[in-house]
């Protein structure tokens, strides 16, 4: 049973504590946004389709707060700058915050008698409808990255894609999992275990092994060996941020894995919704890299591995030339490449 990472209460976020999955299934209550822009940051919530969508919760709890809409609406866009800082990569996050904060923006800008509790109810609606829409697409991405292969059995993905890093079934494992579903017994799965957090270890192990699809874990090192002498016939993973010409962030190791699969001739597959393609930029070379905190590799969850006294660098996120990726899944349909061209209508060539 796959597990959604928020509900929301009105008044407050419900959230499934990421760091401390598999072994405990705690739930933290954020009640603004400097708690919601904390668990962001600390990958309490991770996932670029999730963290927009618990942005977007968070703004409708401070929207929910006392006082006039215009009052409100300066606490949205205070409450707004906090989330956005949080993460930088993820374009969905500024996406959901700039959609909410349009839509109450606008309501203010027609009506200028607007009611405090109607602008809240008008952010409320926003936040869900964003939610709710995440949700469809994750059922059009399965369908659509899942027609990509008709006969494929054997598939590599990276990092965290499932229920937990979005608003509904995952993106591409949402499409393995569709693939089990169509073929049962018939896909198996290597997964990556995505140092230095180890996502793939802790949360794609353990939705994969819910649902029942035959997996199997590997260290990240093990992944080139994997994809050239292992029989991989397809790579799939997510994206943080697609520029227009395709190039695509995602969690650091992916950039390896496309080479990889260049190198072998495998299908290297981007599957991510239409929100995480950001129309602003051209290409990846202005896709900002989050740095994390060295100590994220130098320990694993606070046991120290590596001697004291050493520098350790730990960029979140690698970004992956558009030459490499040979198809981009989304809600609407997939685009074949390269080249890309994302700004225009969507390009539903079917099959590979
Ligand atoms: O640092 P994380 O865990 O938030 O990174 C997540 C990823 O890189 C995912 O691949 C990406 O957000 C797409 S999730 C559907």
């Amino acid at each position: 049973m796959s597990r959604d990472p928020f509900s929301f209460e009105g008044d407050r976020v419900l959230l499934l504590d990421q760091t401390l999955l598999p072994d405990r299934e705690e739930t933290i209550e954020v009640r603004d946004a400097l708690q919601m822009a904390d668990a962001i940051a600390r990958l309490a919530v991770r996932g670029a389709p999730a963290i927009g969508i618990a942005a977007a919760l968070a703004l409708a709890v401070e929207a929910a707060r006392d006082g006039s809409a215009a009052t409100r609406l300066g606490r949205l866009e205070d409450a707004g700058k906090i989330l956005v800082a949080s993460r930088p990569t993820a374009v969905n996050l500024t996406w959901a915050v700039e959609r909410i904060l349009g839509a109450a923006r606008r309501a203010l800008a027609r009506d200028p008698d607007l009611d405090g509790e109607r602008l809240a109810a008008l952010v409320r609606e926003e936040a869900l409808a964003i939610w709710e829409e995440d949700r469809a697409a994750s059922r059009a991405m399965a369908a659509h990255g899942a027609d990509l292969f008709p006969a494929a059995s054997r598939f590599l993905t990276h990092c965290n894609t499932g229920a937990l890093a979005t608003g509904g079934g995952g993106t591409a494992l949402a499409v393995l999992l569709e693939l089990h579903r169509r073929r049962p017994g018939g896909i198996e799965v290597w997964a990556t275990e995505t140092r230095p957090l180890l996502q793939g270890a802790r949360l794609t192990a353990w939705e994969l092994r819910e649902a029942g699809v035959p997996f199997r874990l590997i260290a990240d090192s093990a992944a080139a060996h994997t994809i050239l002498r292992g029989g991989i016939e397809g790579v799939l993973v997510g994206a943080d941020r697609i520029a227009r010409n395709g190039d695509a962030a995602n969690k650091i190791g992916t950039l390896g894995l496309a080479l990889a699969a260049q190198a072998a001739g495998v299908p290297f597959v981007v599957v991510a919704p239409t929100s995480t393609i950001d129309p602003a930029i051209p290409d990846g070379a202005s896709i900002a890299v989050e740095a994390r905190a060295a100590e994220e590799v130098t320990a694993i969850r606070g046991m120290r591995l590596a001697p004291t006294g050493i520098r350790a660098e730990n960029p979140a996120f690698d970004v992956t030339p558009s030459r490499w990726i040979g198809a981009i899944v989304t809600e609407r349909g997939v685009f074949r490449g390269p080249p890309y061209e994302l700004g225009g209508p969507v390009d539903t060539k079917p099959g590979p």
